[in-house]
């Protein structure tokens, strides 16, 4: 694993931030964290456009899940890296000191405020589809609202799970979450990494798990009802409809910032034709 820091040179393109570090987890997902204006108020779970100058003048931009918390400093994304992709064939090179162009309008269904409230708050994830949760579990609003947060993440092999396996590994180390729950915080996030084409202690798709009631027996914890869990998704499109059918069988409704109901959903990419 590389990982590159720097201090933080003013970036000097218009809308552009400074890269402060970077790390590659794999030959295709990286995480990288800039600048963040001191204007951009966001929630935790929304998503931004980002970009870099294309060759013909025009930034080449796409929609990055804020992967950081709304407290924090900087902004941290976590990035697949397409290998012919527009923007992430050249993100994949971008070193400390760097400028990455952020536009900054956060915008997203996966707020807490687009969900009723409950008893425990599923995050079903796949791929960089953990982004937006890799915000949401490091806010302490998260474990104020809900009583418990279980975090499922699937890949299809175990090394694409690193990132967020570390990033809740370090929350149990967290100063904030730490004084606030203590011993008690390893029973408020409950996390649930699975892989599909290789071999790793918890096997299998988040549908499956969630249908068969295997996730609730590993984890000793109640069946789904709508009185007390509330979900966010976000994955492919298959998975996300998926996912949904599932939630829908266990009675839950699809809400909205405009009308918060019992889960939401979000795009992790746009796939080819879509
Ligand atoms: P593109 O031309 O955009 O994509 C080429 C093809 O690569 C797509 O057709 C698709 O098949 C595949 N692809 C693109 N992104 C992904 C992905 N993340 N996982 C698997 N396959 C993919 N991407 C992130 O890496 N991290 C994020 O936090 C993130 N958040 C997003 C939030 C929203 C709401 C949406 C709509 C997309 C998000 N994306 C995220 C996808 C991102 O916008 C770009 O598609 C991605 O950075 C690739 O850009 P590109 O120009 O290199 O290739
Ligand atoms: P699988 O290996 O069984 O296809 P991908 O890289 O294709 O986006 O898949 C990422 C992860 O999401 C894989 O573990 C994959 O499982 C799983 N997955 C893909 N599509 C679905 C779906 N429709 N429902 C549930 N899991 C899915």
């Amino acid at each position: 694993m590389q990982v590159a820091e720097a201090s933080t040179p003013k970036p000097t393109l218009p809308d552009a931030q400074t890269v402060t570090s970077v790390r590659h987890w794999t030959d295709s997902l990286f995480s990288f964290r800039i600048s963040r204006p001191a204007s951009l108020r966001f929630r935790s779970g929304e998503f931004v456009m980002i970009g870099l100058p294309g060759d013909n003048g025009k930034p080449i931009l796409r929609a990055y899940s804020i992967a950081s918390p709304n407290w924090d400093d900087e902004l941290e994304f976590y990035s697949i890296k397409v290998p012919d992709g527009p923007l992430t064939s050249r993100l994949q090179h971008i070193q400390p000191g760097d400028q990455v162009i952020l536009r900054p309008k956060p915008v997203g269904t996966l707020v807490l405020d687009a969900l009723l409230p409950g008893k425990r708050l599923w995050f079903l994830a796949t791929g960089t589809g953990l982004a937006p949760f890799a915000s949401l579990m490091r806010d302490p609003e998260t474990f104020e609202r809900y009583e418990q947060v279980v975090m499922m993440h699937t890949c299809r092999t175990a090394d694409e799970l690193t990132y967020g396996r570390e990033l809740v590994e370090n929350l149990k180390h967290d100063p904030l979450l730490g004084e606030l729950y203590g011993a008690d915080f390893a029973k408020r996030l409950l996390y649930y990494p699975t892989t599909t084409r290789e071999d790793s202690p918890l096997m299998g798709r988040i549908t499956d798990n969630l249908q068969s009631g295997k996730v609730n027996a590993d984890l000793n914890l109640p069946p789904i009802t709508p009185e007390t869990d509330r979900a966010m998704i976000c994955g492919s499109l298959a998975f996300n409809t998926d996912v949904k059918k599932v939630l829908e069988g266990f009675g839950l409704h699809e809400g909205a910032n405009s009308e918060p109901r019992e889960f939401v959903v979000e795009k992790a990419f746009v796939g080819d034709g879509v």
